[in-house]
Formats: C-alpha cells, sequence, structure tokens
C-alpha cells in the first residue's frame, strides 16, 4: 500500500487497505498517539465501559511476578499497566515507549506515585530494544504489538533480552467467536466508537477508526502463537476475557 508520506494519523480513505502494511505506520502510529494522548485514559475507560482496568490486572496476576523478576512494560503508554506491575513490584518495573507524549503521561502519574512502588520510564523502541539480552525474566505488552510497525521484530528482541524461561504476556483485542457477540461489537466499534470518540474525546486523528481496522486485519490469537514460536516461545495459555473481546497469550521462552 502506500499512500501519502505525510504522517498525521489515518483518514477513512487511508483505512480502507490493511494498516498494518503501511510503509509510515511507525510515523502514523507515533502522531496518532501524539494526538490522543491527553484523551487517551479517558477514551479507555469509556469505550471498554471501564474494563480495561480489570484486563490489566487479570494480566498482571496471570504474570505471577517473583520479588526478585525483572519487568519490562514494552509499549507502556500512559504506564497504567506498568503502575500495576511496579504496586507489586517496585524497583524493578521498566516501561519504555516511542511516543513521548504518552511517556510525559505517564511518567506525571508516577510522580503521585510513592516512591517505593514508582516505575521508571525509558524512551524506546521494542523494534530495537535498547536493553541487554539476557536482562529481563518477564515482559508484558498490553494494546501494543498490533501497532508496533514490525511485530516480528519486536517479538525477535523480546527473545533476545529475556533470560531462557521467561515469560512473556501479550494482551491484545481480539474478535468474538460468538456472532450474535461479533455482530454487535462490530456495529459498537466501527459506528459507535468513532463517533463518541469525536465528540467526547476530541479525536482527530482517526485513531477510532483504526482501532477496528487494525484489530481486524491484525494476526488473531492462534497467529499469534504461530509468531511466538518461530523465536523460540511456548504458548503456555491463552485467555480469553469479556466475551472474547480480549486475549491474553502467555508464552516462555524456552530453555534450548
Ligand atoms: C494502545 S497504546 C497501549 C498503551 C498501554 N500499554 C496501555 O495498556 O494502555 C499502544 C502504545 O504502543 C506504542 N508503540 C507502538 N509502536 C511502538 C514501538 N515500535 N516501540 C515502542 N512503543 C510503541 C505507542 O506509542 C502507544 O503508546
Amino acid at each position: 500500500m502506500p499512500k501519502s508520506q505525510h504522517a498525521t494519523g489515518w483518514s477513512a480513505e487511508d483505512l480502507r487497505e490493511d494498516p498494518h502494511t503501511a510503509v509510515d505506520k511507525a510515523a502514523r502510529v507515533e502522531a496518532m498517539f501524539t494526538d490522543i494522548a491527553p484523551r487517551y485514559d479517558l477514551n479507555n475507560r469509556l469505550h471498554s465501559m471501564w474494563r480495561d482496568q480489570a484486563w490489566r490486572k487479570r494480566a498482571v496476576e496471570m504474570a505471577k511476578i517473583l520479588p526478585n523478576d525483572h519487568v519490562l512494560d514494552m509499549a507502556c503508554g500512559t504506564g497504567d499497566l506498568t503502575a500495576m506491575l511496579a504496586q507489586e513490584h517496585p524497583a524493578r518495573t521498566l516501561g519504555i515507549d516511542y511516543t513521548e507524549a504518552m511517556l510525559e503521561i505517564a511518567r506525571r502519574k508516577a510522580a503521585g506515585i510513592p516512591i517505593k512502588h514508582r516505575p521508571t520510564y525509558q524512551k524506546g523502541d521494542a523494534m530495537d530494544i535498547e536493553l541487554e539480552d539476557l536482562s529481563m525474566d518477564v515482559i508484558t505488552i498490553a494494546f501494543g504489538i498490533r501497532n508496533v510497525a514490525e511485530p516480528e521484530r519486536a517479538v525477535a528482541e523480546f527473545a533476545r533480552i529475556l533470560r531462557p524461561g521467561g515469560r512473556l504476556l501479550i494482551l491484545e483485542f481480539s474478535t468474538p467467536s460468538n456472532p450474535l457477540i461479533r455482530m454487535m461489537n462490530t456495529l459498537y466499534t466501527r459506528h459507535l466508537m468513532p463517533l463518541t470518540a469525536g465528540l467526547i474525546a476530541g479525536d482527530r486523528s482517526g485513531a477510532y477508526r483504526y482501532l477496528p481496522r487494525s484489530i481486524s486485519t491484525f494476526a488473531d490469537p492462534s497467529a499469534l502463537s504461530a509468531m511466538l514460536e518461530r523465536h523460540g516461545f511456548e504458548t503456555m495459555e491463552q485467555r480469553r476475557l469479556t466475551l472474547g473481546l480480549c486475549t491474553i497469550t502467555h508464552a516462555r521462552l524456552t530453555d534450548s
């Protein structure tokens, strides 16, 4: 596909084609999150009907992090999952994201957290992570892998920086298997959500048109699991949440 070279988010015309094949996906995604950063948390709460924090909490529970584990929350955005991880495992929780405007909000929120539970944030790219080989025990990525320009490169990086036996938890939207739920979800995400995102949360970047389109064209849980296996992971569990609207993929880097 290719399209206009200027990165300003997503127009309806851009989204006629698969957004994952856009040559400038990385720049467009960054422009989109820069634009929506101040209203990102509000949009999340509103459009998930306040389920999004429960989904993140479930990922933290499944991660079963040990006291000495080093934890990376990749594509941390405004830091909601990072803060939950750090609540239980302070001082060893790092959040990385490539959109400065999202990180600024994460840092502002962290300033209100007592020092002993405060995570650290760093600007960086999931496809080229500035961390040593074998330096992490657990990596989480919530609603992030779908937004990375080349997810497979990010997975290869996760395999490089995880210790053998290290674990990866991917929380991502998925398509409900029940046809009625699927139809209602499609109506909601394609028609109602872009409207409310524009009216209530002032979205001008096309983020809430991009969202359903980027979900329907992204790897489903079994394709995601196959991608992980190509990089030395074994999938231990795929847990569907809220009628299959989201799935947590929990994988382990094999020892060999
Ligand atoms: C939908 S937000 C998710 C934020 C957060 N994890 C959450 O649970 O709300 C997706 C995030 O992915 C980040 N992102 C996309 N591609 C990235 C990349 N290559 N490296 C780092 N962050 C990336 C964006 O900047 C954005 O903050």
